[in-house]
């Protein structure tokens, strides 16, 4: 029996390398197992990545059609269609360069009664048979998805309030009001995430160097919701450069 140590950490020299790892890594999965279940991550740091795919789809005539996709989390009462909306986000990004098929593509309704679009997501990815592969990104006060630091994290699927670090890193996609950015937000929860099979975390640049460090080598705290991936048996974290300083330091100084 051999025991894989998990997180693996991979440190590329800058974010571009890093993305077409990754990319090659998805395309890979996806050429093996068709049926492919992605969970999706939204934010600057999946950018790269998605620009990516969009090209090494289009290089290798990759077939989406048979994949499923859930992204991780969306904005409380921002229609679809809003042009700030994770929906339009991904559809600009990822989506309209690749041939998923609409009914494959789920995300989470910021509209929508969120009580039951909570729990209708939740069926859905059991329906799916679980998410193979998952994609994460991390805040820099250390929540995936929008599992927010605090007393306590949600197990499944909820309506969550967004920290002012939250909406801040948001504020772009709200024409840079902060007044506009919603205070309220529906995420997949730390158990829906940690049942995924395999989990891939991104980091770049330095503001996120600290979180990683702590990620890897700090306690399980829900104080530091990325923390819990301690306890998932696959995950790669892959970081730039920048991203990795605080390991290294940590490394060093033994
Ligand atoms: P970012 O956000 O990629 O824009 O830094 C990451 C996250 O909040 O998960």
């Amino acid at each position: 029996m051999s025991f894989v140590r998990s997180p693996r950490i991979t440190v590329f020299p800058d974010t571009g390398t890093a993305a077409a790892v990754v990319a090659a890594r998805i395309a890979g999965a996806l050429q093996q197992n068709p049926s492919l279940v992605i969970g999706l991550a939204t934010g600057r740091t999946p950018v790269a990545l998605y620009a990516e795919l969009a090209r090494v789809t289009a290089a290798r005539r990759l077939d989406w059609s048979s994949a499923t996709t859930f992204n991780l989390d969306e904005f409380l009462g921002v229609p679809p269609e809003h042009p700030g909306s994770y929906r339009q986000f991904m559809e600009g990004h990822l989506f309209r360069h690749v041939n998923l098929r609409p009914e494959r593509i789920n995300f989470l309704v910021g509209t929508a009664p969120a009580e039951e679009e909570c729990r209708r997501y939740e069926r859905a990815i059991a329906a799916a048979g679980g998410i193979d592969l998952q994609i994460l990104g991390i805040g820099t006060n250390g929540h995936i998805g929008f599992n927010e630091p605090g007393l306590s994290l949600q197990s499944r699927t909820h309506r969550v309030e967004l920290k002012p670090e939250t909406r801040q890193s948001n504020v772009m996609l709200f024409g840079g009001d902060l007044s506009n950015v919603p205070a309220e937000a529906l995420s997949m929860g730390m158990a829906t995430i940690l049942q995924a099979r395999s989990v891939i975390l991104l980091a770049n640049g330095e503001s996120k160097a600290s979180c990683v460090a702590q990620v890897v080598n700090g306690p399980l705290t829900t104080s530091l919701p990325a923390s819990f991936l301690q306890l998932h048996h696959d995950v790669d974290i892959i970081l730039d450069a920048a991203a990795a300083l605080e390991l290294e330091r940590e490394h060093r100084s033994g």
